[in-house]
């Protein structure tokens, strides 16, 4: 087990993100706490993406205050995420990852080792030397989660991490989430797929236009929703 991250708990204050008139956020007060990952679910625009970017530190609040281990200013050294849509560098699978491992300040003579462990870890062997781009968007989606990793992060943010993967790569995505877990990493990670939020998640948080809905443990949410929306929500009917 690794010596307790630097970076948690992530206490978030009635955080508030505009863009002009329109509230992204609002008034999100939550804590991101060690232990089972915390899922993020909501219909899409709900502001998932977003709550993932400012836990990160990449989006600074309009008002409200966000904190990481009691600091309001913490470098990202320990933290890594995953973006919806991940952007390839021009260069092959191993070279993404090598990138990653020399951004993180991993030693050189370290990088070959690390790079076949990551490699493994996603399920990429043999697409080594492919060139990332060409990689179909399960397996970039996979390189990326990979990337990720290479910073070995107290605090990992993963957004859809399987929006685009068949069956088989999603439940390699979920043994890697819980062998992270298992390892004292803190995931935090939005999905639309209720099933796999069942599967994972310690703590469930429901968004809704900007909003916080409800959060919970995961057995509570789904047998005994507190609120009207979230009601709906598991039921898959439309949110107004
Ligand atoms: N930089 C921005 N400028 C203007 N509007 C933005 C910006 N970023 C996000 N939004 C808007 O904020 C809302 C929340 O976006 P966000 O990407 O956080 O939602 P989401 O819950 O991740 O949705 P999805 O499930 O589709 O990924 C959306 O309506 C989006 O259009
Ligand atoms: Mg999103």
């Amino acid at each position: 087990m690794r010596t307790p991250a630097l970076d948690l708990p992530v206490r978030l204050l009635e955080v508030r993100v505009r863009t002009g008139a329109v509230a992204i956020l609002d008034g999100i007060t939550m804590m991101l706490e060690a232990g089972a990952p915390t899922v993020l679910v909501g219909p899409n625009g709900a502001g998932k993406t977003t709550l993932l970017r400012v836990a990160m530190g990449l989006i600074r609040p309009t008002s409200g205050l966000i904190t990481w281990g009691g600091r309001e200013i913490c470098p990202p050294t320990r933290r890594a995420i995953m973006f919806q849509r991940p952007a390839m560098l021009r260069r092959s699978a191993a070279g993404n990852i090598r990138y990653a491992l020399a951004a993180a300040g991993v030693p050189r003579a370290k990088r070959d080792a690390r790079i076949a462990q990551l490699i493994a870890d996603v399920g990429l062997k043999g697409l080594e030397h492919r060139p990332a781009r060409r990689l179909s968007g399960g397996e970039q989606q996979r390189l990326a989660l990979a990337r990720a990793l290479a910073r070995d992060p107290d605090l990992l943010f993963l957004d859809e991490p399987t929006a685009s993967l068949d069956p088989a790569a999603t439940n390699a995505i979920e043994d890697i989430v819980r062998n992270v877990t298992a390892r004292g990493v803190k995931v935090v990670m939005s999905t639309h797929d209720l099933g796999q939020a069942n599967r994972l998640a310690g703590e469930i948080v429901l968004l809704h236009r900007g909003r916080l809905i409800e959060s919970g443990p995961a057995a509570e949410f789904f047998a005994s929703p507190r609120t009207e929306q979230t009601r709906k929500f598991i039921a898959g009917e439309l949110l107004v």
